[in-house]
């Protein structure tokens, strides 16, 4: 079987650990891990605009030993003239692994079904798995452990970064709690999924109105833009609505005292959050961008050598 990862709970709550374990051990030693030496080539598509994982993705499929072919879709033949389907057997023929950031969760859905190589979600409407590996990490590194402890996610409760802490942040056995307005909150089968995976993890899932609720006693405080890619007609109308849920020092002096503030960037000080915040102490937003690179390349090598496995 070929293990692909299109959402935070493709990975089992042993197998996250695992792979968070591991990118610790390449972050310590960027070039212990060489899965990809040959060269083999990594084919990572774009179908929205992007600056860390790209990057990231770039730089890891090299520490890998391999070849890292990034392509704007408007660049290829995919999804206009042909069909996901097709470029799936083309694809399987030539690379290692596909890593595509895109609009519909279903696209991707398809790739994986239509291929035998990994397939990997850098970022879709409903979920950013890549980005919650680095954000665990970080929140690792600084705590030491997942289990037990408390995110607060504040903002649009119904996008990709929200629906992802939800999967992610149980499977690692954390208190998730997203504060967000009514008519944005969480996907109901994404919490009801969190909800079942929180109940065998020992974590738990809190959905509310209320931002100060969500964050009181947090040791995670995060927060993401309010309007995502793909939402830019709607920005009007969501700075109104979102006006309230923005992180600043009353927020975060709600949260655990040592709380720590992530957000996955790009961010917009004044909007969703405070430059006295993302800018202050609490902040951990630069080593979080750096996880990225880590925790994908990890993310890489546990794909390629369960994938291998099974073959
Ligand atoms: N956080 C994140 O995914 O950033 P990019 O959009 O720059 O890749
Ligand atoms: N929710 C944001 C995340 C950007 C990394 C978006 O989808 O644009």
């Amino acid at each position: 079987m070929t293990r692909h990862f299109l959402r935070d709970d493709d990975l089992s709550p042993a197998e996250q650990a695992e792979v968070l374990d591991l990118a610790l051990r390449l972050k310590a030693d960027r070039f212990a891990e060489r899965p990809l030496e040959g060269p083999q080539t990594v084919a990572v598509f774009f179908d929205k605009t992007s600056t860390r994982t790209r990057i990231s993705f770039a730089v890891g499929i090299a520490d890998l030993g391999g070849v890292p072919l990034i392509t704007a879709s408007g660049d290829s033949q995919l999804g206009a003239k042909e069909s996901i389907a097709d470029t799936a057997r083309v694809l399987e023929r030539m690379v290692a692994a596909v890593v595509w950031r895109t609009f519909a969760q279903s696209g991707l859905e398809e790739m994986a079904e239509g291929t035998t190589i990994p397939v990997v979600n850098a970022l879709s409407d409903d979920f950013h798995p890549c980005q919650l590996l680095a954000d665990l990490l970080t929140v690792k590194e600084r705590f030491g452990d997942l289990a037990g402890r408390s995110l607060a996610y504040v903002g649009d409760g119904a996008n990709n970064m929200a629906h992802s802490y939800l999967l992610a942040g149980a499977t690692a056995g954390m208190h998730v709690r997203i504060g967000s307005p009514a008519d944005y909150s969480p996907r109901a089968d994404i919490v009801e999924d969190a909800r079942r995976i929180a109940a065998t993890t020992g974590g738990s899932v809190l959905v509310t109105t209320d931002s100060r609720e969500a964050a009181r006693g947090a040791d995670v405080v995060v927060t993401d833009t309010w309007i995502s890619m793909g939402q830019e007609a709607e920005k009007a109308e969501r700075i109104a609505v979102f006006g309230g849920f923005g992180v600043d020092d009353a927020l975060m002096a709600e949260a655990s005292a040592d709380a720590i503030f992530l957000h996955c960037l790009p961010a917009y000080r004044g909007y969703e959050v405070e430059a006295s915040v993302i800018d202050g102490p609490q902040s951990v937003v630069w080593d979080e961008a750096e996880n990225r690179l880590h925790a994908q390349k990890a993310l890489l090598v546990w794909l390629l050598a369960h994938t291998e496995d099974a073959r």
